[in-house]
């Protein structure tokens, strides 16, 4: 008899033959009877492979030049890479390389579809069974029963018994991630260290800060009390690597009351009668730290809230952030622009540099 948890009644279950919602009694669930006899399996057709040695080797041969088929997808997808470069601004050059790449991977993905398809539908055992629903978790029995059919299906399909068959799926395996491997490097740095070049930015002693995106110079006497501003390394607009290098060199900088600013010992002298410059890019996961709160002299980052404190060297106060944004020092020119006195001391960005420098 069934248990209902909401009103702590036992519940009665009957059979709907004879018996309406109507006439039931209260708290009866009245279960249909079935509308139509389970028809059970169609009869059992075995398949040509099953019957005839010379259809079942034939299969095996179809199978595994479909998996080699996939490994000179995947080589072909790497060749036409290196043989295809893409140019800059020749949209032909790029067609071509798109395409090329694609044929490959096609081939390598469709080579490794069809010979596991055409592996499980023509060579591994073909006979209908029934799986019982069972409760999750599984007895002592159930486990050795488990064993017992990874061995059947082991032996049924082959796969220890058919070394070419399962090697050469092996080796369209392996070989499928490669051309990822190739593409992905290529989105790279070429001949030059990738690290080096994240540690260090545009900024240098004597370059001019200046707005972002006109590239307008800032004079000292512009920045007024509570103001802020995006700022970019003077020359950057016209950088080769344009996008690359702002997406490092970015900047905001602030005026504060001098005599709120906390400034240790080591960074004497990195401000400018209150002006403040902080890298911008938040060293959580690094997007823009774009949002200045002037009343409490906070930035904060909208993407995870991460928010650091402008007076204490814009150090964490909230968020998933664990390094304070790294502080650029600045000073006036002759003429009263703001300049650099040199790079960041520390790489921009991620915490990631925290742990690798350490
Ligand atoms: S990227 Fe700034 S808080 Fe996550």
């Amino acid at each position: 008899m069934a248990h209902d948890d909401m009103s702590g009644k036992d519940i009665t279950a009957v059979s709907s033959a004879g018996v309406s919602h109507e006439t039931a009694a209260p708290g009866t669930a009245v279960i249909p009877s079935e509308t139509f006899e389970n028809p059970g399996f169609p009869a059992h057709r075995p398949r040509v492979t099953d019957t005839d040695p010379k259809a079942e080797k034939k299969a095996e041969r179809q199978v595994y030049t479909f998996f080699y088929l996939s490994i000179v997808g995947s080589i072909f997808a790497i060749a036409s890479y290196m043989a295809f470069p893409i140019e800059d601004g020749d949209t032909g050059a790029l067609r071509l390389h798109t395409m090329m790449l694609g044929i490959g991977i096609v081939l390598a993905l469709f080579g490794l579809g069809f010979g596991a398809v055409h592996w499980s539908k023509s060579l591994m055992a073909n006979h209908e069974g029934i799986d019982q629903r069972h409760p999750v978790r599984g007895s002592e029995e159930t486990r050795a029963r488990a064993v017992e059919i990874f061995k059947q299906a082991n032996e049924e399909s082959g796969f220890g018994r058919r070394t070419l068959v399962r090697n050469t799926l092996l080796g369209a395996l392996v070989a499928f991630p490669l051309p990822a491997v190739v593409l992905f490097r290529g989105w790279g740095p070429q001949n030059e260290n990738p690290v080096e070049m994240l540690e260090h930015t545009m900024w240098k002693k004597g370059a001019r800060l200046t707005l972002d995106p006109s590239g307008l110079p800032i004079k000292a006497s512009d920045v007024t009390l509570g103001s802020a501003f995006h700022v970019i390394p003077e020359g950057l607009n016209e950088s080769e690597h344009r996008l690359e290098e702002k997406a490092k060199a970015s900047v905001l900088l602030m005026r504060l009351d001098p005599s709120k600013l906390k400034e240790s010992a080591e960074r004497t002298g990195w401000s400018y009668d209150g002006i403040v410059a902080y890298s911008k890019i938040c060293t959580h996961v690094g997007c823009p730290v774009a949002l200045y709160e002037q009343q409490t002299h906070h930035l904060l980052c909208p993407c995870h809230q991460s928010t650091f404190d402008v007076t204490e060297e814009c150090k964490v106060i909230f968020g998933p952030a664990k390094r304070a944004l790294p502080q650029l020092p600045i000073a006036v020119d002759g003429e009263g622009y703001l300049i650099a006195q040199s790079d960041f001391h520390e790489p921009v960005g991620p915490s990631f540099w925290e742990r690798s420098s350490s």
